[in-house]
């Protein structure tokens, strides 16, 4: 089939090339020439493992290419998906401006005669389907289209994976033939489809956002109450999570969730949820445990090293996750923020989110960024562990703690095995466990 995606960030461009890589012709459009003059040359703006091969060989394939014409992307497709970003205002809510601009902008080009579906596939209000639907036919009255949700449900640093055998695909339409044209598109993933209305369809993805926060928040509320028992958080998340009602994915305790999803999803549901006059206070306290949990191993690290100020303290990790270079809304920014404010001396060291980090501004100057953990740890009072990149396990600990000051580490994503740490001599705190 032939397809546009508008918008080449992190959904569009990954869709894109899964769509390209299963056989389907693709055209992803961009209003960002940089953007799209640096797709064309073969350069790739996020770091997605497997993601670099999958559009070298599409284009090479000329399954895909890049424009930054709407016009050209909608008049060769026959389906239009919408993926751009929908970020937050101040009061939580979706600022839905981009979304509207693109509904005008396919109004624009469609001709007559020419039908076609317009698929969104940006996280969206509830309810946003019915404003494009009519935002397009306002703006082009004799244009032949039918609205479609389709949210996306990749995780950043797996996505290409996930995106190609997805757990369900969701195809939230109201008309029989756009149905079908879905369904055909999506044949090849073998995943199982789930067919809703609209409405669901884009609840769906808010809500299924929001549950995974609150699992977070869930199992992070319990490491608090496991600090002030003696238990061991992880124990109780294998106990809990080997029901299959429950499940262990997602029960892993540490500073909280991040990223430019999970909190801005939460925040988003919580509006929408105010704005159809049914709170949802349930999703304001998953909020206030993600933030204290990052209080709280503060305090621990207070606690170890009395005052902070003129402290040496390396931070391993920048990113919101391991695998990926994304530094937006990283719990780990706002922990090396925090220390610099309380007077320490930082360095940190993370394998891909070092360039993005110093680009967007989001450490002070004063931090040193080096080369390898290693290099992080030389001289250091404290080792913080804020992302859990499997190569912070595979160090040689051993030198680590020759080159510390005073070995002490806060396993800030329980990544390390507390008695191996112990028997090398480091003084371990993890979350939630002895
Ligand atoms: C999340 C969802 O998992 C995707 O299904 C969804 O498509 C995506 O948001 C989106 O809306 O676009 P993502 O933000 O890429 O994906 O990353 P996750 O793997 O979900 O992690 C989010 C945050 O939760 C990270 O900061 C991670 O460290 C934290 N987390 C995750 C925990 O603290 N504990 C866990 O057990 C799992």
């Amino acid at each position: 089939m032939e397809l546009c995606i508008i918008g080449s960030g992190y959904v569009g461009l990954v869709s894109g090339a899964c769509f390209a890589e299963i056989g389907h012709t693709v055209v992803c459009v961009d209003n960002d020439q940089r953007k799209v003059d640096m797709l064309q040359r073969g350069e790739i703006p996020i770091y997605e493992p497997g993601l670099e091969d999958l559009v070298h060989r599409n284009v090479a394939a000329k399954r895909l290419r890049f424009t930054n014409s709407i016009a050209d992307g909608v008049d060769h497709s026959q389906v239009v998906f919408i993926a751009v970003p929908t970020p937050p205002q101040a009061d939580g809510s979706v600022d839905l401006t981009y979304i509207e601009r693109v509904a005008r902008e396919i109004a624009g080009v469609l001709k007559p005669g020419q039908y076609r579906v317009v698929v969104d596939k940006s996280t969206v209000p509830v309810k946003t389907g019915e404003k494009v639907d009519a935002t397009i036919r306002r703006y082009n009255p004799a244009a032949e289209f039918d609205v479609v949700s389709n949210p996306e449900f990749l995780r950043e640093g797996c996505a290409v994976p996930d995106l190609m055998s997805p757990d369900r695909i969701v195809i939230g339409s109201a008309s029989q033939k756009a149905t079908d044209l879905m369904k055909r598109l999506y044949e090849p993933f073998q995943s199982p489809i789930l067919v809703t209305d609209v409405n669901s369809a884009e609840l769906i993805k808010h809500a299924a956002n929001s549950f995974l926060s609150l699992k977070i928040s869930y199992i992070n509320a319990v490491s608090a109450i496991c600090e002030a028992s003696g238990a061991d958080v992880e124990m109780v998340a294998d106990g809990i999570g080997t029901d299959k009602r429950i499940g262990r994915n997602f029960l892993n305790a540490g500073l909280g969730y991040g990223g430019s999803c999970f909190p801005k999803d939460v925040k988003a549901f919580i509006a929408i949820a105010e704005e159809l006059g049914t709170p949802f206070h349930l999703l304001k306290e998953v909020e206030r445990i993600n933030s204290h949990q990052l209080d709280r191993y503060l305090k621990k690290v207070r606690e170890a090293l009395w005052v902070l100020r003129d402290k040496r303290i390396a931070v391993w990790g920048l990113t919101f996750k391991p695998d990926t270079d994304d530094v937006r809304n990283s719990v780990a920014i706002d922990l090396i923020n925090r220390l610099v404010a309380e007077g320490a001396i930082v360095t940190a060291y993370d394998p891909k989110g070092m360039e993005k980090a110093v680009e967007y501004k989001l450490i002070p100057p004063s931090v040193k960024l080096v080369s390898s953990p290693l290099e992080a740890v030389e001289g250091a009072e404290a080792l913080l562990l804020a992302t859990e990149w499997k190569e912070f396990a595979r160090q040689d600990f051993a030198a680590v703690k020759a080159s510390m000051h005073t070995p002490l580490v806060f396993d800030g994503r329980n990544h390390f095995n507390p008695k191996t740490m112990r028997e090398m001599g480091f003084v371990y705190y993890g979350v939630g466990r002895p």
